[in-house]
């Protein structure tokens, strides 16, 4: 298991380019599994969790080719299996994204029901009530859900929790529904609607994407398309804040700032002078201190959750005092811990973490527990004192391409080891 060696105390200068989504790529990955033939998506950005994807896919029978030119080729026509195993499931929750695709083109699907995790228990029940309201037979049996429909039928889908994976596995079911469906309180993620253009482009028939209510009539079939993946605004957000917490000067390019209206807010409330443009956002910190920023995560437009670590780090070593309030997962503060190894002076209480800045951090060895929580603390170990080390960063090659390269082109001294063997 590897781990990241980080000396603190550099001021980030320089420019960085963004990979493509995390959160769009997977489910347009799997949504190619709804045509009568290839597809080709670009700019796939280099990440376990794409890897993953191929092998649950390929593993189903799909034949896939990737160049090297970070563009993939997915055919299903030789889609024979229709399961996603445990073994696959319990390494990404995301492949419950198959759901919907199988019972749609296939007719049948079996998915192991994802467990919980770091961040959350994270059931996936508005996914099997709104499959079953497209009319498909769906039962959990021995830790698997089985669903199976001969023709899902349109329905008007109502959620009660707004749902990213939840809207997505939907929406994916419902483009070869007989009939119309309407999804309600849907998901409104840049993400979403992503997936939609690309559902689009192989003959579906959304509208409404970006909004909090779908309609999707449903079509016969669906053709394979070419098709270009949305920029990682997640990813932009973190070396923004790299640029921020470290009081340096950041230019993030081939990226789509009117995705992180929110977070350049919050980043000009704690002092960053901040650019924009067509594909660029210029971060300059001009050498001071961040102000310390409050923060409540929500579902999109609102301020990402995924963005809630990296700010909660910055606001470690802030000027003041925050209150950072987690809104939609119940345990996505496993980070604090760590950075209270560092020297942070947090309390949690309930979804809240009062953050009293401090003036430094000092580095130590802490440990990364989900893929966001790590992206904080490797923020953290850029600015603080001396060397921190974090383990489990396979935690963070599941959403960030070459991090220590990418942080490392800013000026970084940031390095990956082996993680030291355990002595006996
Ligand atoms: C997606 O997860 C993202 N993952 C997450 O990113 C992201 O944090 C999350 O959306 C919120 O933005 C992917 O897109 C692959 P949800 P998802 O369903 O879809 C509850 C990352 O770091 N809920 O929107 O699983 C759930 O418990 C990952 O890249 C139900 O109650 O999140 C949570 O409290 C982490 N029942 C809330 O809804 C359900 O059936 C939002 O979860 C589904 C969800």
């Amino acid at each position: 298991m590897d781990c990241i060696q980080i000396t603190g105390g550099v001021p980030l200068d320089g420019e960085v380019w963004i990979s493509g989504a995390k959160n769009a790529v997977l489910p347009i990955m799997v949504a190619s599994l709804l045509c009568d033939g290839p597809s080709y998506i670009s700019n796939v950005p280099h990440l376990q969790d794409v890897t993953t994807t191929m092998e649950l896919l390929g593993r189903m029978g799909a034949s896939l080719a990737m160049d090297d030119g970070m563009r993939i080729e997915i055919d299903p026509r030789g889609m024979h299996q229709f399961e996603a195993p445990y073994d696959l499931v319990k390494t990404m929750r995301a492949s419950i994204l198959v759901l919907g695709p199988l019972v749609a083109r296939y007719g049948r699907a079996v998915v192991s029901l994802p467990g919980g995790c770091a961040i959350g228990s994270r059931p996936v029940d508005l996914h099997l009530r709104g499959l079953q309201a497209l009319g498909a037979e769906v039962s959990v049996v021995n830790g698997n859900i089985e669903a199976s429909a001969k023709q899902l039928k349109g329905a008007n889908i109502i959620f009660d929790t707004v749902t990213v994976t939840g809207t997505e596995n939907i929406m994916m079911a419902a483009v070869l529904a007989q009939g119309t469906s309407v999804i309600e309180n849907a998901a409104q993620e840049p993400e979403v609607v992503d997936l939609a253009k690309f559902l689009n482009a192989m003959g579906a028939k959304i509208s409404g994407a970006g909004s909090n209510t779908l309609t999707i009539e449903g079509v016969e079939n669906l053709h394979g398309t070419e098709y270009s993946v949305l920029p990682d605004r997640i990813e932009t957000g973190t070396y923004l804040v790299a640029g921020a917490i470290t009081r340096g000067h950041v230019r993030v390019t081939r990226t789509r700032p009117r995705d992180l209206d929110s977070v350049i807010e919050k980043l000009r409330e704690t002092g960053a002078v901040i650019e924009v443009g067509e594909d660029w956002i210029d971060l300059d910190m001009k050498g001071r201190r961040p102000l310390a920023v409050d923060i409540t995560t929500a579902p999109y437009p609102g301020f990402a959750t995924d963005m809630q670590a990296q700010f909660t780090a910055l606001n470690t070593v802030a000027e003041g005092t925050a209150i950072i309030t987690e809104t939609v997962f119940e345990n996505r503060f496993m980070h604090v811990q760590e950075l209270q190894r560092l020297g942070a002076n947090i309390r949690v209480k309930g979804n809240t973490a009062i953050i009293r800045g401090v003036d430094e951090l000092n580095g130590a060895p802490i440990m990364a527990t989900d893929l966001r929580a790590s992206a904080g603390l490797v923020l953290a170990g850029l600015v603080a004192n001396g060397t921190t080390t974090v383990d489990r960063v396979y935690h963070i090659d599941r959403g960030y391409e070459i991090i220590e390269e990418k942080l490392g082109q800013l000026g970084a001294r940031i390095r990956r080891v082996a993680s030291p063997r355990k002595t006996r």
